[in-house]
């Protein structure tokens, strides 16, 4: 998820302004600003200038991605990173580059929401409230249906990313949440027996801030099950920018052991990291930790022997300008080998998130993507957004399919497992437009949970399972007895009084 830059919005409305009037006081936000049309003092800018300049920190944003009055203020802060990075780097003169993008781009984006059916024949039930509600209200940040142990039965995890307490929810103890534990400002979890002790333990990644913040907050942290029902904290990495993912790469109680994580950060910190850690008890001076790509914006890490060397490779999604999918190949002793394997098109498509599983049956892993993050300012509809997936074609070589539109979509999983040869599964998808950006929601009926139902390989057809409430960024899909075919949680980002809802064929 991308719940990351929340309210960077509000912040950015409030910065903007004051940021530029301190770097760009003729230019900026003042009455004066962008009133030479193609030119800047009679000088053309040209095309060539203006390419240099913004595809040097990322893909070169195309004039249609964002309507036209949208660009000046893209523009002015794509010159605010330029100025805080000290690039040796020629700027062409700011008012003719808005000029150029506003020029070119469309007067409003095509925000046509697409004409579908009711998904029928579902029911949808309320989880118990959060056992305790912070100020602001709750912000269920990640959902993971797993067990933590070999010997336990799988719980429905949850982690409320502003009041910081995680909760189990076990659906034959369906009255009440568990309480587990507290953290800051966590985002997500992995729970698993790590070290084999037949304990189960859980992975946090913590944010440190709920706001977006460059501040080295972050910390990975591992909890180690004691045999008395509570956690031993046992620090993985700290100092770092905002973590969101951490995924262990050696199998449990194997020494040494090794984690990677992700720290997002924002715009000055964030990196990909790999931990090892050489026996339990030894002292974390002498843990390896490395740095293995200085790039921020990492969202989620996937972990699998892509290669079937026997060794465990990874993948990273990254959002802000980087928008990629990157494949990190194990070559042993804290060393990868990196490719992106796949490159999105423009730095507005804004990811939010990634799984691997069969999408079409062949018996090879391919990956699902979704890219609907709406946290930047201006909140538009975007019709980029949407579903897509990553076909294994072998030789990691990935091919990229769209599955379809939907906005601000931040999680798509597939329903169900399949077995080779029964063609792609159900999937499902779930929306964050948030009222006070998007007030005209309910008016518009958007499409907040999607169900995809296959038709033919590799192509899917989307019905709406639920409209107007495009409050989540997480989900997770609950399967066992209790639930006939699997159900859909649904966690709830925008303080409203019931956390998670489930969705399921009676
Ligand atoms: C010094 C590096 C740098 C330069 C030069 C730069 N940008 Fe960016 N740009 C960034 C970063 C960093 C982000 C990611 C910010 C985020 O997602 O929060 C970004 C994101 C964007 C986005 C996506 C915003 C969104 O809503 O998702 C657009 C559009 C963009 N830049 C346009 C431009 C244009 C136009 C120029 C040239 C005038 C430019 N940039 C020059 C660093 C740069």
């Amino acid at each position: 998820m991308k719940a990351l830059k929340r309210q960077q919005i509000a912040l950015f409305v409030l910065t903007s302004c004051l940021l530029l009037f301190g770097f760009f006081t003729p230019l900026g936000c003042g009455p004066m600003a962008g009133n030479k049309r193609g030119t800047h003092e009679g000088v053309p800018v040209d095309e060539e200038a203006i390419h240099n300049f913004c595809a040097y920190c990322h893909g070169m944003p195309p004039p249609e991605i964002f309507p036209r009055n949208a660009w000046k203020m893209e523009v002015e802060r794509g010159y605010q990173f330029f100025e805080k990075a000290g690039l040796a780097l020629k700027a062409p003169p700011l008012p003719g580059v808005v000029d150029w993008y506003e020029k070119k781009a469309p007067e409003k984006l095509d925000d046509s929401v697409p004409n579908r059916a009711k998904a029928r024949g579902w029911i949808t039930e309320d989880l118990p409230p959060w056992p305790e509600t912070p100020p602001g209200g709750t912000a269920i940040a990640h959902l993971r249906y797993a067990s933590k142990d070999p010997s336990s039965r799988p719980l429905l995890w949850a982690v409320d990313m502003r009041g910081g307490l995680i909760c189990s929810w076990d659906p034959q103890k369906p009255l009440a949440w568990q309480s587990v534990i507290k953290g800051n400002h966590p985002c997500h979890l992995e729970p698993g027996d790590f070290d084999g002790d037949g304990l189960g333990d859980l992975l946090v990644s913590e944010l440190g801030s709920f706001l977006p913040t460059d501040a080295r907050k972050g910390r990975a942290v591992w909890h180690r099950g004691q045999s008395d029902g509570t956690f031993k904290e046992t620090v993985l990495l700290e100092n770092v920018g905002r973590v969101t993912d951490i995924k262990p790469l050696t199998s449990p109680g194997i020494w040494p052991m090794e984690f990677v994580v992700s720290a997002f950060g924002w715009n000055q910190t964030g990196e990909v990291w790999f931990v090892q850690i050489p026996a339990l008890d030894a002292d974390p001076k002498v843990w390896l930790k490395k740095e293995i790509d200085p790039r921020h914006g990492a969202i989620h890490i996937l972990v699998r022997d892509w290669n079937g060397d026997g060794k465990q490779d990874f993948i990273a999604l990254f959002g802000q300008e980087h928008e990629c999918v990157t494949l990190y190949v194990n070559q042993g002793n804290g060393t990868f080998q990196s490719r992106n394997i796949y490159q999105g098109g423009h730095p507005g498509l804004g990811f939010s998130g990634i799984v691997q599983a069969d999408l079409d049956g062949d018996g090879d892993v391919d990956l699902l993507l979704t890219n609907g993050d709406v946290l930047d300012q201006p909140y538009l509809l975007k019709p980029y957004h949407g579903v897509s997936w990553l076909e294994n074609v072998g030789d990691l070589v990935f091919k990229h399919h769209s599955i379809g539109p939907m906005h601000g979509v931040h999680r798509a999983l597939p329903l169900g497992r399949i077995e080779p040869g029964q063609g792609s599964p159900e999937l499902v998808s779930v929306a964050f437009l948030p009222e006070e950006g998007f007030p005209y929601r309910k008016a518009r009926d958007l499409p907040s949970v999607l169900l995809w139902t296959p038709k033919g390989k590799g192509q899917w057809e989307a019905s709406v399972l639920e409209s107007v409430f495009a409050d989540h960024v997480t989900m997770a899909i609950l399967s066992g007895q209790e639930f006939g075919r699997n159900a859909v949680a649904v966690g709830d980002f925008s303080g409203n009084k019931v956390p998670v809802k489930v969705f399921r064929r009676p």
